[in-house]
């Protein structure tokens, strides 16, 4: 892509409209259907060394941090390796114990951000193996790393990440039936995930399709001081991206919580002033999270549902196309991308140049 807004008026629109494309590259050429499994000619990881890894540590800040989450939870779901994600900032300052069984992940769309930059140097000091999962190529992150994976986005302008964080999740995607298929995760189950990556593109189109009803429900909400965003497992980093969006953009407030936490404090908070937007895969967790939507109908709280299907108890629900159980996380969030542009127009708020932020964090 160029950086010219083609027609688009802010360069958020036209990365959120390009994340087609960039999903297509991001596949493109990876992908090894004779054995079910992707090739990541940067990875510098053979079967062996693979298979060795005993854990998984993902490090990053903001957006790519949420990225990190929930490829944490695919590495788990498909490899069966205990991983977990941390924002790269409070992890170089708490000493943490490094083990050499431990594969860490820095990922970041600049490459360049300095809190992640140095928790890499500080592991790589202490004689870990760091994979990079970055945007640009060559930048100091990519450099610094012992390998990676390019996420292939594209040049992405707007302060606010979009098409990035939807690569960043598509690659995590990658690495997890890699790391799968090393290990326990079955020559079906890999085709399944293959197929369902493959279909990634074209239900992003049907996403952005729905573009005039997420308009109209942006300035439906646009009236409200503070949301509360929820999910459940795979839904709730998809939750916390977000919630993000919606602050960086709109400036509205908004907290993100497991929609299992709700009973234990935020619930004190749902009025009808307060709007919730919950996330409502159809995966196993449905009838919980349908629960969760009835505690709030029950305090009148309104309710944005983004789901798989039309939710009763919700007062509008964004319905997005399913994927595998394990990829749903990939689509979710993408209308509420559009979401957060919507309502940041109706307030009239500077959308590429967020009041306050930086593209790149280069500095402590
Ligand atoms: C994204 O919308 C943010 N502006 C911000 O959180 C960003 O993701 C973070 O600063 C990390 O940047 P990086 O991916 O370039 O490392």
């Amino acid at each position: 892509e160029s950086y010219d807004m083609g027609g688009h008026d802010t360069y958020m629109h036209k990365e959120i409209h390009e994340q087609a494309e960039a999903v297509d590259r991001a596949l493109r050429g990876r992908i090894d259907d004779r054995f079910s499994t992707v090739h990541l000619g940067g990875l510098n990881l053979d079967a062996r060394d693979a298979r060795a890894v005993r854990r998984v540590k993902i490090l990053g800040c903001g957006t790519s941090y949420h990225a990190g989450q929930i490829g944490a939870q695919m590495i788990e779901e498909l490899a069966r390796i205990p991983a977990d994600a941390e924002p790269a900032s409070e992890f170089r300052y708490r000493n943490p114990v490094v083990d050499p069984d431990t594969l860490y992940i820095a990922v970041s769309q600049s490459g360049e951000t300095y809190d992640v930059l140095a928790a890499v140097q500080e592991l790589k000091r202490k004689g870990a193996r760091v994979l990079g999962l970055v945007n640009v190529v060559g930048s100091a992150i990519a450099r610094e790393t012992d390998g990676g994976i390019y996420v292939h986005a594209g040049p992405e302008v707007c302060v606010v990440s979009t098409k990035c964080f939807t690569n960043m999740v598509v690659s995590f995607g990658l690495l997890a039936l890699h790391l799968g298929r090393t290990r326990d995760l079955s020559v079906a189950d890999g085709k399944r995930i293959i197929e369902g990556l493959r279909k990634l593109p074209g239900q992003i189109e049907e996403i952005l399709a729905n573009e005039e009803q997420i308009e109209k429900l942006a300035g439906e909400y646009a009236d409200a001081k503070s949301m509360m965003f929820i999910g459940r497992v795979r839904g709730y980093p998809v939750a916390r991206e977000a919630s993000l969006k919606l602050k960086e953009v709109s400036y509205i407030h908004a907290e993100a919580y497991p929609a299992s936490e709700l009973k234990h404090g935020p619930l004190a908070l749902i009025e009808p002033a307060m709007p919730t937007v919950a996330i409502v895969p159809d995966d196993e967790l449905l009838e919980k999270n349908r629960a969760a939507l009835e505690e709030i109908k029950a305090r009148s709280g309104r309710i944005l549902a983004v789901a798989h299907q039309e939710q009763e108890k919700a007062d509008h629900t964004i319905v997005v196309p399913k994927n595998e159980d394990e990829l749903d996380a990939i689509l979710m969030g993408i209308p509420l991308q559009l979401f957060a542009y919507y309502t940041a127009k109706a307030m009239g708020r500077d959308i590429d140049k967020p009041r306050n932020l930086a593209k790149s964090v280069t500095v402590e």
